[in-house]
Parts: structure tokens; C-alpha cells; sequence
């Protein structure tokens, strides 16, 4: 199997639709990639699914760069995406490029961040220095403060036209895919016919080119996950069994042997 690149992402709009997932680890994105996933994004919701965070926000770029590497050397033919994480790219075009040039030095194949309007030039800059940018516009996790909580975003005609107006923007800098997290079904359905590149929908409907899932909305492993989740298994209750047999055996003289 060909490993998946920007060309084949974008070929596969209207051909075929992605089922695509996080992962933080070498493990699972071992696992992730045998399986067939097509992207793998090691995104910053790792600070709340591995590194016991309420939000996003204290995510570092250590941390993410650290994750990439790891995911990157286990990864055979799923695009790996960095997701760049809260700071890494508002403080200064130069910093922000400096942040996904390493991105793409620890394995990356492409960055992920957040924003429409507001980040086109970057974009554009990211683009034009060769680093493929995949763009993530709607309801965007970093915003949360600015939100009062990770609510869905386009409910008013005039919110839901700036998305739109936000992913045409992104899709014109350059951007190969565009992620579009917690709209409504309506609008990211419109956004998909409209763009020429693939969308990728989070809580965003069934009408967009790919899906993403948080991979431990997708085990189980998480104690709550949002309400458009589907959960494929669940993990934390095995996870759970397997630890306490483990306890309860080296207790009781069954193992070791
Ligand atoms: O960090 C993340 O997990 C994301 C989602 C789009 C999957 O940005």
C-alpha cells in the first residue's frame, strides 16, 4: 500500500470517504496505521485525553513535537499530521513558521492549525515554504475562552456564513484539507460542495468528505466523550478488568507462578 500523501487525500474527495484518527503514541499509532487509517493526526487534544487537562490550551510544542516523533517512526502509510498547539503560531509569523518547519523535521508530513480569516497569510507562507497545511475552521478548541466552552459554532445565519467565508479563505491560501469541527450539519454540507478540497468533519455531520474521531472517544477510554461520538469499543472497562486481576493475583499468590 502506498503511504497516504497531500495528492491522495485530495484525490479521494467524492471517490472515497476517510476515516481518520488521533494518536499521541508509537503504540497505537502503530495499530492506527495497520489498520488502514489514512491520517493520523497527533493532535492537542492530547491534553485532554493523555495529559489530564481540561482544555487544550496548556499544550506545548515539546510536547507535541515529542508525540510526532513518535508517532512518525512507527507510522508506515498513514499521512501524519502535528496539530500546532496554543502559542505555537500567535506570537509572530517568524515563531509560528519556525514551530512547522520542526513539526516537519520530527516526522510530520503536514500541520494542522486553527483559524480562517486570520490565518490565511500564514497559511499561505506555510504553503510557499513546502509545508503542507491542513486548516481547521468552525468551532476551534483554542477559542474555547473566547467561546465560554466548547460549544457548537454557526447557529446564526451571519456566524455560519463567516465559517464559510473562513473555509473558502483557508482553502485559497493553500490549504489541502479543511477540518470542520461542531457545525451544523446544513452548513458543513455546504462548505463541502463548495470547496474543491476535502473537508474533514468532527460533530459536523455526515456530509463531509472524511470524519475525524478522538481515538479515545473511540475505545472507550475516555469517561465522557461528546454526543456525537461513536464509541467502537470499550476500553477502560477492560483496561480496568485486566489491571484489577493483575492486583488480586500477585495478592493471592497466583502470579507469579
Ligand atoms: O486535536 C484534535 O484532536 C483535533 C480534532 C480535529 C480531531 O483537532
Amino acid at each position: 500500500m502506498k503511504k497516504w500523501n497531500v495528492a491522495s487525500v485530495r484525490a479521494a474527495k467524492g471517490v472515497q470517504k476517510l476515516g481518520c484518527l488521533t494518536a499521541y503514541d508509537a503504540c497505537f499509532a502503530r495499530l492506527a496505521d495497520e489498520s488502514g487509517v489514512p491520517i493520523i493526526l497527533v493532535g492537542d487534544s492530547m491534553g485532554m485525553t493523555m495529559l489530564g487537562y481540561d482544555t487544550t490550551l496548556p499544550v506545548k510544542m515539546e510536547e507535541v513535537l515529542s508525540a510526532t516523533a513518535a508517532v512518525a517512526r512507527v507510522v508506515k502509510n498513514a499521512m501524519v499530521v502535528a496539530d500546532l498547539p496554543f502559542g505555537s503560531y500567535q506570537c509572530g509569523d517568524d515563531i509560528a513558521m519556525k514551530n512547522a518547519v520542526d513539526c516537519i523535521k520530527a516526522g510530520a508530513d503536514a500541520v494542522k492549525l486553527e483559524g480562517g480569516a486570520r490565518v490565511a497569510n500564514l497559511i499561505k507562507r506555510m504553503t510557499d515554504a513546502g509545508i503542507p497545511v491542513l486548516a481547521h475552521v468552525g468551532m476551534t478548541p483554542q477559542s474555547v475562552n473566547e467561546y465560554g466552552g466548547f460549544k457548537k459554532q454557526g447557529k446564526t445565519a451571519a456566524a455560519a456564513h463567516q465559517i464559510l467565508v473562513d473555509a473558502e479563505k483557508v482553502e485559497a491560501s493553500g490549504a489541502f484539507a479543511v477540518t470542520l469541527e461542531c457545525i451544523p450539519s446544513e452548513l458543513a454540507t455546504e462548505i463541502t460542495e463548495k470547496l474543491s478540497v476535502p473537508t474533514i468533519g468532527i460533530g459536523a455531520g455526515a456530509n463531509c468528505d472524511a470524519q475525524w474521531l478522538v481515538m479515545h472517544d473511540l475505545l472507550g477510554l475516555n469517561e465522557s466523550a461528546p454526543s456525537f461520538v461513536k464509541r467502537y469499543a470499550n476500553l477502560a472497562d477492560e483496561v480496568r478488568r485486566a489491571f484489577s486481576a493483575y492486583v488480586e493475583e500477585v495478592a493471592t499468590g497466583k502470579f507469579p507462578l
